[in-house]
This record gives structure tokens, C-alpha cells and sequence, in this order.
């Protein structure tokens, strides 16, 4: 398709289903060799699968678990040699619910994979970013419309990705000295293995029904799709965004622009 990322090394957490698999399709079709964490095994082997033999390689952890992600990344950096890309996609939308309802334990997950998963993975990450003269690395992080407005009883959720919005602009002051950029894609809802059984909850159990009153805060008079999600993150990861960093990007078909 292109050579956007040609000779880069990227890894994408949460490769497995949904945005992260679209964006570990897009990279490779760029040039990348991309390292597809998840902690489902199986589904990051059959992202891999999907890709040219020797171009993407598949490693099973936890974003919350420090050992796992460690040991991760630094097979990923052993493997193709470098690392230059980090993309914070693991996600979980956790359980629906107002501050009232929700227990701790299901607060304490989704923040941990959704907030803890971003400082994990970015920390091992940075041990191998080592960006030539002239060129940077870089870290996008997904976060969501929730990170940006309020959506009904997703308390938990929303909590969680206005912090890694909050901490996509923190990280870029730390680490613009070392050429690292930090930014974030914020996506409006896409049709994926996270977002169905929302759509459908939302529609009293027609997923049609779901989608057609989520479609009515868009003015682009549709929901997206994981190749479009892909192409920001693709954007914000190239030198071609050599000078982006702290960004916050909505991708988001205008759900957010009123
Ligand atoms: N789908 C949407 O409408 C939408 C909208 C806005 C933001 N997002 C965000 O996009 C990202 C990807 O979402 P998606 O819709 O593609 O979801 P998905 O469920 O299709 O994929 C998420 C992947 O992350 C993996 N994962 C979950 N917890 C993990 C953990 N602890 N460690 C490692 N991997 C883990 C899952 O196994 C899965 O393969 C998430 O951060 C999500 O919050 C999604």
C-alpha cells in the first residue's frame, strides 16, 4: 500500500480483534514489522496469520501485569532488532453503570487495564526507543469520545480515558526531549467485538435499533470503521507527524464537534 513505516518496528497491544488488529494491517501494509500483543494468544496469532510470513510476530500478555509486558516488549525489540512505535490500544469498556452501582473490583479493572496498561507498556516501551538524529519515536494511545464528553452510565469508562487523555499531554512534556511523541486518536464508536453488545443493550437488544440512535449523534450520519481508526493512528505513528505531539485527535465523525 505504502512505505509510511518502512523499517520501522511497531508494537500493538490489544492486536487481536477489533481497531488493533485494522491497525496492525494498515502498519504492515506500510512497511512495518509489527510486534501483536494480546491477552488472548490465540487472537494475536491469527492477526499474524492474516500478514505476510516474518512480518509480524505474536506475544500473549496482560497490559496490567509488569512482568508480562516487560518480557513482551523486550521479545518484540529482540526479535526485529528496535523498537519505534508503541501503540496503547488494549481496552476494555468494563460494565455499564453510574458511580452509584458500579462494584470496586470492576472500577479497579477497567482503570487498570485502560490507565495502568498505558504506563506498562510505555515504560517498557521506552527502554528500546532509541530515534536516530532527525527522527522520532512515538507512543499514540487510544482513547475514546469518553475521554472527551460524558456518556450515560459509563462512568468507569469515561474515568478512564479522559485519563489517558490527560496523560497523553503529561507524557509529551517528559518525553518530546528524547524526540519520543506522545499523542492520542479518540475514536467515536466502531463496530467491534467491545462496541456490539453495547449497540445492542442501548437498542433494548436490536443491535439495528442501537445503531440507528448512536448514528443520530454523528453528524457524518454513520458510525466507523477500524481501517478509518487505523489511518489516525497510522498518521500520528509516521514522521509524518514529526511535529504532533500532545495531541488530542478525534476520529470521531463529528460526534464531538457540537
Ligand atoms: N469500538 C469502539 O467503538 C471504540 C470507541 C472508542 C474507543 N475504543 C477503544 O479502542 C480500543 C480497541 O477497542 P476495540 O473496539 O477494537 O475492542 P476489541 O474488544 O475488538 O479489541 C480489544 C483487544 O484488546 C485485548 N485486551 C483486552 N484486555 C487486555 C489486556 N488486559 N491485556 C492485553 N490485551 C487486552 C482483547 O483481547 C482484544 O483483542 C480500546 O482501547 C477501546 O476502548 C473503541
Amino acid at each position: 500500500m505504502g512505505e509510511r513505516l518502512a523499517g520501522r518496528v511497531a508494537l500493538v497491544t490489544g492486536g487481536g480483534s477489533g481497531i488493533g488488529r485494522a491497525t496492525v494491517l494498515r502498519f504492515v501494509a506500510e512497511g512495518a514489522a509489527v510486534a501483536v500483543l494480546d491477552v488472548r494468544g490465540e487472537a494475536a496469532a491469527e492477526t499474524v496469520a492474516l500478514v505476510p510470513d516474518g512480518s509480524a510476530l505474536a506475544l500473549t500478555a496482560d497490559v496490567t501485569v509488569a512482568a508480562e509486558v516487560d518480557a513482551a516488549v523486550d521479545a518484540a525489540a529482540a526479535r526485529f532488532g528496535r523498537l519505534d512505535v508503541l501503540v496503547n490500544n488494549a481496552g476494555t469498556f468494563g460494565v455499564l453503570g453510574s458511580v452509584e452501582v458500579i462494584d470496586e473490583a470492576d472500577w479497579d479493572r477497567c482503570m487498570a487495564v485502560n490507565v495502568k496498561g498505558v504506563q506498562l507498556c510505555s515504560r517498557a516501551a521506552l527502554r528500546h526507543f532509541a530515534p536516530a538524529p532527525g527522527e522520532s519515536a512515538g507512543i499514540v494511545n487510544v482513547a475514546s469520545v469518553a475521554g472527551l464528553v460524558g456518556i450515560g452510565w459509563a462512568s468507569v469508562y469515561c474515568a478512564s480515558k479522559g485519563a489517558v487523555v490527560a496523560l497523553t499531554r503529561q507524557m509529551a512534556l517528559d518525553l518530546g526531549p528524547r524526540q519520543v511523541r506522545v499523542n492520542a486518536v479518540c475514536p467515536g464508536t466502531v463496530l467491534t467485538p467491545m462496541s456490539e453488545p453495547l449497540l445492542a443493550v442501548r437498542g433494548g437488544g436490536d443491535l439495528a435499533a442501537g445503531i440507528a440512535m448512536t448514528v443520530e449523534k454523528y453528524p457524518i450520519g454513520r458510525l466507523g470503521t477500524p481501517a478509518e481508526i487505523a489511518a489516525a493512528v497510522l498518521f500520528l505513528a509516521s514522521e509524518e507527524a514529526s511535529f504532533l505531539t500532545g495531541s488530542i485527535v478525534a476520529a470521531d465523525g463529528g460526534m464531538t464537534a457540537g
